[in-house]
């Protein structure tokens, strides 16, 4: 039988301690956001004394830790969790994978949110089938987290309109390229992008807001003292967790 770890569980909220290390810069992206903006994307959470093998017998830690590191991937713009893999599922049943920006997280409803165009492959594939499947490794921590769950689409007329609005300028800019994402061109440079503020807003028709509620969270800690793996499914009302071979 798994451990049953509450939804309300306080490990669950309680930040855990970890060493963080210094982050190379993030590439410059058009979705992602700039290194050296200052605030606090510039720079991991402040190290703590212990490290993360506090949690690695612990389940219930473990599952924690594992949320604590995507809500805090998602200002830590030089972290690895800032850029998850997400995979979807194409029309002919091929796995499909790319990067995204983690945009949002809320570990008590046990979930994540990214941004991206309505007109992009993955925004159809998902609206077609809404499973999906997100990858995290911090290579520094050496941790892979993975979550399996179910994705939602919203458009800044409705749910999304709060993130959306939220959006800096720059990154609102890439929801109004024209032709939309993935259309074939005839030379690389040739698609447009917004040149003034009124051409960037009226990219709104085209963003998404995509929220995925996990319920499976996969953890694996490479860890010299010995690796740990856990799995945590959702139950209705907390996390049953249970330990694998790595
Ligand atoms: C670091 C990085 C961050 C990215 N962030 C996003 C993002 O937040 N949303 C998005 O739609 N695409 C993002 N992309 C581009 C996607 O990886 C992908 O190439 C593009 O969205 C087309 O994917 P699709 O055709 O499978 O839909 C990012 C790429 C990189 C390298």
């Amino acid at each position: 039988m798994g451990r049953l770890v509450h939804h309300h569980d306080p490990r669950l909220v309680r930040p855990a301690r970890l060493r963080l290390r210094a982050r190379a810069r993030a590439p410059a992206v058009p979705h992602a956001a700039p290194a050296g903006r200052g605030g606090a994307g510039d720079a991991r959470p402040p190290a703590e004394a212990v490290t993360i093998s506090a949690c690695r017998d612990d389940l219930a830690a473990s599952c924690a830790e594992a949320w604590r590191l995507i809500a805090a991937g998602v200002e830590a713009v030089r972290a690895p969790f800032h850029t998850p893999t997400i995979a979807t599922v194409d029309a002919e049943g091929r796995p499909r994978l790319r990067t995204v920006v983690l945009r949002g997280c809320a570990p008590q409803a046990r979930r994540i949110r990214f941004h991206t165009d309505i007109r992009s492959a993955k925004s159809g594939e998902l609206a077609r089938d809404p499973r999906i499947a997100v990858h995290f490794y911090d290579p520094g921590l050496k941790v892979q987290v993975q979550l399996a769950g179910t994705a939602e689409i919203a458009g800044a007329d409705g749910a999304g309109q709060e993130a959306w609005d939220s959006a800096r300028l720059g990154s609102r800019a890439c929801y109004a390229v024209e032709p939309g994402p993935g259309s074939p061109i005839a030379a690389g440079g040739a698609y447009g992008m917004p040149k003034d503020a009124a051409g960037i807003l009226a990219g709104v028709v085209h963003f998404a807001a995509i929220t995925v509620t996990a319920d499976r969270l996969e953890w694996l800690l490479l860890d010299d003292a010995g690796h740990r793996r856990a799995v945590f499914d959702w139950t209705g009302t907390g996390w049953d967790g249970r330990w694998l071979v790595p």
